[in-house]
């Protein structure tokens, strides 16, 4: 299939009538899948309501059935009609909606078992993007939306990336440049008597309890040996082409690992912040945000892992980051990346 391309201004087109957003809304409205900018990476949307344009979401993307997807609404209104709403999660919505927060809620109403992997419960966020509000609301529907990537691939932080990994496969593409958050919404499980976290994101841990005080974090996330809460988590993920370790040392132990890797013929590539970036001898350097403020890294994980595939490195080095705010999403990610692998400095 032919996949079409909008461009749009996120600032200026969407406060008027804007025809690119009018198109891929009658294409959602015709149960065909578009993929659209949000926050934090960018979403493959189809109508939740129509059990065939949510299948052709798993089709492009290659994604398992069991894997269910997130509801995506721009009114408060919408969410009625699809959940229940205990107090604490209207808490968080009024403190958190719009923005990379997604409630798990018990489900009601007529979202398809496919976005739910038939699930009592669902999965539901407003986005804080101008030009993901302004399809949802023109298309007249919620909609689930998965991030826009080929499944196992990291996610896409711009068309560009959308276009790569979909294109030919999906009915089109609305590019609002880059997002802005890097790394996917934090979901949240309202259904447990301690709200608990199933995936650390744009929303942390810090910022979720000065509101409702304790959060509770799934034990999957610590343990690998427990079965995660949240289907997704449990497959590997945003894995670039080659093979990805993440080193917790001093610079002068990670210029060890890469002199040694070298030394039996490997092309090494070393995913480091633009403040150590001089730091490394190797055969690529990337450098993926600054490490003084995190969130420039958070932005550009996706963007720099796959930057690798552009290249011949054959091991990848990542720095390690503290788990403190933020840093909590990048570490998960990068872990998945790596399928778990850190060489620590003893
Ligand atoms: O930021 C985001 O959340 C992006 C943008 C596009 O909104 N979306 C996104 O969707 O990351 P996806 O499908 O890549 O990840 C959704 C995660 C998966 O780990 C999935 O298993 C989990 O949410 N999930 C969805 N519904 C669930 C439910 N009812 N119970 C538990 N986990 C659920
Ligand atoms: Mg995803």
């Amino acid at each position: 299939m032919e996949t079409k391309q909008w461009r749009v201004d996120n600032f200026v087109d969407i406060n008027d009538s804007c025809p690119q957003i009018s198109q891929a809304a009658a294409l959602l409205r015709a149960g065909e899948v578009v993929a659209f900018p949000t926050e934090t990476v960018y979403g493959l949307g189809a109508n939740a309501l129509s059990t065939a344009a949510v299948k052709k979401i798993f089709d492009a993307k290659g994604r398992p059935s069991d894997n269910p997807l997130i509801v995506h609404i721009a009114e408060f209104a919408q969410l009625e009609a699809i959940a229940s709403i205990p107090p604490v999660a209207k808490t968080l919505i009024e403190r958190f909606w719009p923005g990379p927060l997604t409630l798990v809620l018990k489900k009601k109403g007529n979202i398809s078992d496919a976005v739910t992997a038939g699930l009592p419960t669902v999965a539901v966020r407003m986005p804080a993007h101008p030009v993901a509000l302004s399809l949802i609301r023109e298309s007249g529907l919620p909609i689930a939306a998965p991030s826009a990537n080929r499944s196992g691939r990291p996610s896409p932080t711009s068309a560009k990336h959308v276009w790569d990994d979909l294109h030919g496969k999906i009915a089109g593409i609305v590019d609002g440049g880059e997002t802005g958050v890097g790394v996917e919404s934090t979901v949240l499980d309202c259904t447990t008597d301690i709200p608990t976290i199933l995936r650390p994101g744009g929303v942390t841990k810090e910022q979720l309890e000065q509101v409702i005080g304790r959060v509770a974090a799934d034990a999957a996330l610590t343990d690998e040996k427990q079965p995660p809460k949240s289907p997704g988590m449990k497959y590997t993920h945003y894995a670039p082409n080659a093979p990805l370790v993440i080193v917790d040392g001093s610079p002068a132990f990670f210029q060890q690992l890469i002199d040694n890797a070298r030394a039996q013929g490997k092309k090494v590539g070393v995913l480091t912040t633009s403040d150590r970036q001089t730091m490394y001898r190797a055969d690529v350097v990337f450098a993926c945000g600054n490490r003084s403020d995190l969130s420039t890294v958070a932005r550009q994980l996706y963007d720099t892992l796959r930057a690798f595939d552009e290249t011949d490195v054959n091991l990848i080095y990542s720095e390690s980051f503290p788990t403190i705010g933020i840093g909590e999403a990048i570490m998960n990610r990068l872990k998945k990346a790596a399928g778990q692998r850190v060489i620590t400095e003893s």
